[in-house]
């Protein structure tokens, strides 16, 4: 119960902030407290006085940086003083951060909000040049980069298209429509200047009961190598930094092991796995496969590895990612993990072990300048080689510098494909790309394809809300259903209603959404599923859809569906294989859509079979929690029907 309301208590805040245009707002650590600091003041500002044109008094094409052109990233390096080099070495978040903190220091880098998003691409230009302006009036003048998770879309940014989730695309596993989602994604990115993105999450997920597991493509290494492989060499060769996460096995801890947290809602989230060598390797060959696809930088999971927590892990982070692996791109931190390092017990002691076990960069949300100020006292205090943050500080130079930073700071010069967001060349992408996700489960009777004329009950609580199909990291960390909103999350999006209704007059169809005509309907149309959630809040002991974090009207819509007597086509929108034992053999058919995201009339083409199903199961699909993890399935890796 407590994380019943822990859930809505995220949602309520998350719908509240919406209304509003603010540029602060919450951290993840207390998602239930408002953060408005002066930070938020100045980048109003900011936001409102510094046009995304040229506000610098230089001449086009010079800038204070310029003096570093012909000069290697080495050769920059060495032309810094340590608190330059510190600073550089730092991400704090953008709630924190403010202008004139970044003329003072020049930062390295700043990460984008976790609450919602009120900004448009334009927006973001202009706070993103205005951060460019006072880093470059800086007296180190080096770029500061800005960085982002848009993990399934630009999903910090609105008017933008919202890809599936990842479990989508390996139910999909179209490598060549996923290499084309990274360029589209790419491309989205670009519009909005914030460069450097933390995707793909390339974890290899094993239990449903993770918070996360929507985030991942598959169970099986090879599905997960591949694909995010393609969406790599996408954003890549798109033009943006790919920062693949999180180095390694984050999705192969196990269920009580979750890590402690003041309400101890990590069941499994951040907790340790247990691999031996061989399964080891197959991990290390997914990150192979991203640096031969050109990741630039590299995220450490928050999760240990038998028993040594992935932020302190020399071994793998600096002997075996940049040296046996040879990455020479920036190996980042994840949200304040460091102070979760065991071998310490202060953030400055945390600081030095994960500097010295090969991390390159810091997210640290609000700690920033005392980690900055703790990396100096580490040199001069004999506990960081100087080498060490001369290294760090070179890969995280080079990193902006092939990102064109240098040459063209406020980004002006970059090409996009498209002239603004939310184009309908990438709508039908990622409609394509949903359409080949959903999973046909069960079809008896033929029940699909819909037939002509078929009068439909169309009802429960995921039938027409974009915010339960785009699920978390849309618009707030957590996501947001739009009943919390009180109107579409996402504008622009279709929901599964608003596609069957566009679809009812070319199949001769009849929707019914008023439950007092549900009797003259020929079916059911059940549509259930999961309240949004981002990390360890969709940690889940049961992953029962009438449980937390199954949407509280899931339970009515069942026994409803059931007593009215009519054949019952049931959507499952979630972010993993639920359980659905108890219901499964009262449903005539069953479609499994995962979080497709805004283009929902996806849903429609196939049930009426415009579109045909060829999404197959990319993870196993258990009937009970306590059977996960065995070889008792119910449905394995490859199952997936499609119409005779
Ligand atoms: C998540 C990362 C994410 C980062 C920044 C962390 O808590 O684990 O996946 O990139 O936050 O939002």
């Amino acid at each position: 119960m407590l994380k019943n309301k822990k859930y809505r208590a995220v949602s309520i805040l998350a719908a509240a902030f919406l209304m509003v245009s603010c540029i602060g707002c919450t951290n993840k650590a207390d998602s239930s407290s408002s953060v408005t600091s002066g930070a938020s003041e100045s980048d109003s500002q900011a936001v409102s006085e510094t046009s995304g044109e040229s506000q610098s008094s230089q001449p086009e094409g010079e800038y204070s940086c310029s003096k570093y052109s012909s000069m290697t990233p080495e050769e920059i390096t060495a032309s810094l003083t340590l608190e330059q080099k510190a600073a550089q070495m730092v991400q704090g978040a953008i709630y924190s951060v403010n202008n004139d903190d970044m003329a003072e220091q020049c930062y390295g880098s700043i990460l984008s909000k976790n609450d919602p998003v009120t900004e448009t691409a334009d927006d973001w230009t202009k706070i993103i040049d205005a951060y460019q302006e006072n880093a470059l009036r800086s007296d180190a003048a080096v770029p500061f980069v800005y960085g982002q998770d848009s993990v399934h879309g630009v999903n910090y940014c609105i008017d933008t298209v919202i890809f599936p989730h990842n479990i989508n695309l390996g139910a999909a596993n179209d490598k060549e429509l996923t290499y084309k989602m990274g360029l589209a994604v790419a491309d989205e990115i670009r519009l909005t200047k914030m460069i450097w993105n933390f995707a793909p999450c390339v974890a290899v997920s094993q239990d449903p009961r993770w918070g996360r597991t929507y985030e991942s493509y598959s169970s099986d290494p090879q599905i997960v190598n591949d694909l995010a492989g393609e969406f790599t060499k996408g954003l890549v060769e798109g033009g943006v930094i790919a920062c693949p996460k999180h180095f390694f096995a984050d999705g192969n801890v196990k269920y009580g092991t979750g890590e402690s947290d003041a309400e101890n809602t990590r069941l499994i989230d951040r907790g340790d796995a247990s691999l031996s060598e061989e399964e080891i390797q197959k991990q290390l060959d997914i990150y192979r496969t991203q640096i031969e696809a050109g990741a630039q930088s590299i995220m450490i999971s928050h999760s240990s590895l038998n028993g040594v927590k992935m932020h302190e892990n020399a071994h793998y982070i600096t002997d075996v990612l940049k040296g046996e692996m040879g990455f020479n791109g920036v190996v980042l931190s994840d949200w304040e993990s460091i102070h979760n390092i065991q071998g310490a017990d202060d953030l400055k002691g945390q600081t030095i072990i994960a500097v010295n076990a090969g991390i390159d960069m810091l997210m640290e949300p609000d700690k920033f300048s005392e980690c900055q100020e703790y990396i100096i006292e580490g040199v001069n205090e004999g506990l960081i080689k100087p080498e060490r943050v001369d290294d760090a500080v070179t890969r995280i130079i080079a990193m902006k510098k092939n990102a064109g930073l240098f040459d063209d700071p406020y980004l002006r010069n970059i090409k996009t494909q498209q002239s603004a967001t939310g184009s309908e060349e990438y709508r039908d992408l990622a409609r394509k790309l949903a359409e080949e996700s959903l999973v046909l489960i069960k079809n008896d009777n033929d029940t699909l394809p819909l037939k002509k004329g078929t009068k439909i009950f169309v009802t429960g609580p995921a039938a027409d809300d974009t915010g339960v199909a785009c699920g978390g990291w849309t618009r707030t960390w957590t996501g947001v259903p739009d009943s919390i909103v009180g109107g579409k999350l996402i504008d622009k999006a279709t929901t599964i209603l608003d596609g069957l209704n566009e679809i009812a007059d070319e199949y001769d169809l009849t929707i019914i959404t008023d439950e007092s005509q549900a009797d003259q309907a020929d079916i059911t149309l059940l549509c259930v599923g999961e309240y949004p959630y981002a990390e360890w809040v969709g940690d889940s002991a049961s992953i029962n859809l009438t449980e937390e974090p199954g949407l509280t009207e899931n339970e009515e819509a069942i026994d409803a569906a059931q007593k009215l007597g009519k054949p019952v086509v049931t959507l499952i929108v979630a972010g993993r294989n639920v359980v659905i034992d108890e219901f499964k053999d009262n449903w005539d058919s069953i479609v499994m859509c995962y979080l497709f995201g805004s283009e929902g009339d996806c849903v429609a083409n196939v049930l009426t079979g415009k579109s045909s199903f060829t999404g197959k199961l990319a993870m196993p699909w258990y009937s009970s929690a306590d059977k996960i993890g065995t070889d008792d399935k119910w449905l394995d890796i490859g199952y997936g029907l499609n119409y005779k």
